[in-house]
């Protein structure tokens, strides 16, 4: 019998605190459709505040949130959006920008460390002179951090780079910022000066926040006139919404605070790790709370083995391909949990237990 559990997989797994469920219970609430919601209304304002943007509306979700906000910038037919093969829309929000917006992808390379080439984006911009048969390039994207990078980080001056590009060329820039508190802390730079060069950023609040549900999008007043329009669209209008707006607003001021801690621990789980036989772990990628590793070749265990192994002593991983795992700290997992996980998978993969999973 599983006698501990030690949740890995993601920072969208945490569980609301007993603030967050205090806070729901005593939220006050209104029709937020009509508008009229006060702790909706509270928490866009201060997500707003803290990204130094004008506005701020309250989605569902972050792939709802980068959906409206890129509709928003491309709302002529024929527009075109520059972003990252490697990114989060481009992979896994379900193609949405055009199934559903008519917005083409243009992608573009991603590196390891989560950037695009600033002259593989300029390349990218259509030449308007070609407008009889070219997509007309209106918007770039960035993710930060970059989770498929292992939630790597782009630095003010990168980020800025590519809004003087964007300005340049008569073009928006959007940020998925659904980790970017955990950029913001790990680079050591105020998340507003971060996000200074984007016209809009998507801020998850379930995900390092540890909020239940939702994200806020951030932008000018009239962004945010329009989002709030196509958030009704897409079916994404709630009514008494701040049940769930007061424990998001609980994550934004108990546990921004707690990131520092969930990066200090993936640095210590992911250099655990490096130095068991049979896993290699680039530890100096791991910048934030997310770690990626391999198994090596000719190692005892084959990815799914070893993720049944661990399942069965209650430590959960994501596996990402027949060699690659990946494991995402967040703030309900606690040093001695690390020391637990470092110990279940050296006896899977070593069949010695260290003293450490108290
Ligand atoms: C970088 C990034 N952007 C966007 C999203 C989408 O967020 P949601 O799952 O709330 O739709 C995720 C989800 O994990 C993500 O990692």
């Amino acid at each position: 019998m599983v006698t501990r559990m030690v949740d890995l997989r993601s920072d969208t797994v945490t569980k609301p605190t007993e603030a967050m469920r205090a806070a729901m219970v005593t939220a006050e609430v209104d029709d937020d459709v009509l508008g009229a919601d006060p702790t909706a209304f509270q928490l866009e304002s201060e997500v707003a505040k803290i990204m130094g943007k004008e506005a701020g509306l309250f989605v569902p979700s972050g792939t709802m949130g980068n959906l409206i906000s890129v509709l928003v910038h491309c709302d002529i037919r024929g527009s075109e959006v520059i972003l990252g093969d490697n990114s989060h829309i481009h992979i896994y929000e379900n193609g949405g920008i055009s199934t559903i917006g008519g917005v083409h992808p243009r992608p573009v390379k991603n590196n390891e460390d989560g950037t695009m080439d600033i002259n593989l984006i300029e390349a990218a911009i259509r030449d308007p002179r070609g407008e009889l048969v070219y997509p007309t390039t209106r918007l770039i994207c960035l993710e930060n951090s970059h989770a498929n990078s292992g939630g790597r980080c782009l630095s003010v001056a990168y980020t800025d780079r590519v809004g003087e590009l964007a300005t340049k060329h008569g073009l928006k820039l959007h940020i998925d910022g659904a980790r970017i508190f955990n950029a913001s802390v790990a680079l050591g730079v105020p998340v507003h000066r971060l996000v200074q060069a984007a016209d809009s950023i998507s801020v998850c609040l379930s995900k390092g926040l540890g909020a239940p549900v939702g994200s806020v999008i951030v932008g000018s007043k009239s962004f945010i006139t329009k989002a709030r329009r196509l958030r009704k669209t897409l079916g994404g209008g709630m009514r008494q919404v701040g049940f769930i707006c007061a424990a998001a607003f609980v994550a934004l001021q108990e546990n921004v605070g707690k990131l520092e801690g969930d990066h200090k621990k993936a640095k210590v789980l992911a250099e655990g790790l490096n130095q068991i036989k049979g896993l290699r772990v680039d530890v100096a990628a791991v910048q934030t709370n997310i770690i990626y590793f391999d198994i090596v070749e000719g190692s005892k265990l084959t990815a799914e083995k070893l993720y049944k192994n661990l399942e069965e002593h209650g430590v959960l991983v994501m596996p990402e391909g027949p060699a690659r795992m990946r494991i995402v700290l967040h703030h309900q997992i606690s040093s001695s949990d690390v020391q637990y996980t470092l110990s279940c998978f050296q006896q899977a993969l070593t069949g010695v237990q260290e003293e450490n999973g108290n």
